[in-house]
């Protein structure tokens, strides 16, 4: 069976794997994992199943918020997908760890791929991301991988040791720790609420930006000088368009 996993506060992750798993197999079971109350049981595979797991790209890695999660998965000798979107700076060491992990759980890991997606932090970086090229792209590694059938583990790029978590700098080349910001209430909040509903953490805000992209009357906004500035940055120094990127057991396909 074809079960596909995805974190994705914003929804570039879903419609990824959301994709490539309904282009192998129509009864694809999701599992959207985006909510804490979602990660609460242990997955558990058999070798007939096809896992296919997507997250995106936080600071060059796989997020930490789901690191126990992923821990207590039972692999059973399934076969697994690895995927990461990320926001066209770069994906780093993001999908190794994920094969990585998934590996170290027992799942071999066929093929893996790079999307890209909207960035999270802003209205114009990979803007409309994943698009109608990337979904066609999507749809044709999904047909690859239908027809090929693969079976022996791939490693995708990336450094072992991994490095470490992308820290953007100030104007002074300084590390800047973005901690303890979270988004604000403006004046223009309605109250409704839906933002509470929608945060995947039941702690520390982890700047995923789910509450701030589907706040209903854009009331939820980041107002740290130097949250904006790092912004403001990616979108100028990312601005050239990336593409997907791929690997499958076998051969090696980068688009
Ligand atoms: C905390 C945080 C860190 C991020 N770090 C990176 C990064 O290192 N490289 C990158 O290209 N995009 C980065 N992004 C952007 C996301 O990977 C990208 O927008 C992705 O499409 C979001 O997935 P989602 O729509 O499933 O939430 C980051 C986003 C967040 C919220």
């Amino acid at each position: 069976m074809i079960q596909a996993y995805y974190f994705s506060p914003t929804g570039t992750t879903q419609s990824i794997v959301k994709t490539i798993a309904t282009t192998i197999d129509n009864d694809s079971k999701f599992h959207n994992i985006t909510k804490p109350e979602n990660r609460t049981s242990v997955p558990e595979f058999t070798p007939d199943d096809l896992i296919i797991f997507g997250v995106p790209v936080y600071a060059g890695r796989v997020p930490n918020v789901l690191k126990t999660y992923l821990g207590k998965i039972v692999g059973g000798g399934a076969r697994g997908v690895a995927i990461v979107v990320y926001g066209n700076r770069h994906y780093d060491d993001a999908l190794i760890e994920l094969t990585d992990i998934l590996t170290s759980c027992g799942i071999t890991v066929v093929a893996a791929a790079a999307f890209i997606g909207q960035h999270s932090f802003s209205e114009i970086l990979a803007k409309g991301r994943p698009d109608q090229a990337d979904i066609a792209i999507a749809k044709a590694f999904a047909e690859d991988l239908k027809s090929t059938n693969p079976k022996t583990p791939v490693t995708p790029p990336g450094n072992r040791p991994y490095r470490s978590y992308y820290r953007p700098k100030d104007e002074h080349g300084e590390p800047v720790n973005f901690k303890d910001i979270r988004p604000v209430k403006s004046a223009d909040c309605i109250q409704c609420g839906h933002c509470e509903t929608l945060c995947p953490v039941e702690g520390i805000c982890i700047k995923c930006c789910a509450c701030v992209k589907q706040c209903p009357v854009g009331a939820r906004i980041f107002t740290d000088l130097q949250f904006i500035a790092h912004k403001i940055e990616l979108e100028v120094q990312f601005s050239e368009r990336k593409e997907p990127e791929f690997w499958t057991a076998g051969h090696t396909d980068e688009k």
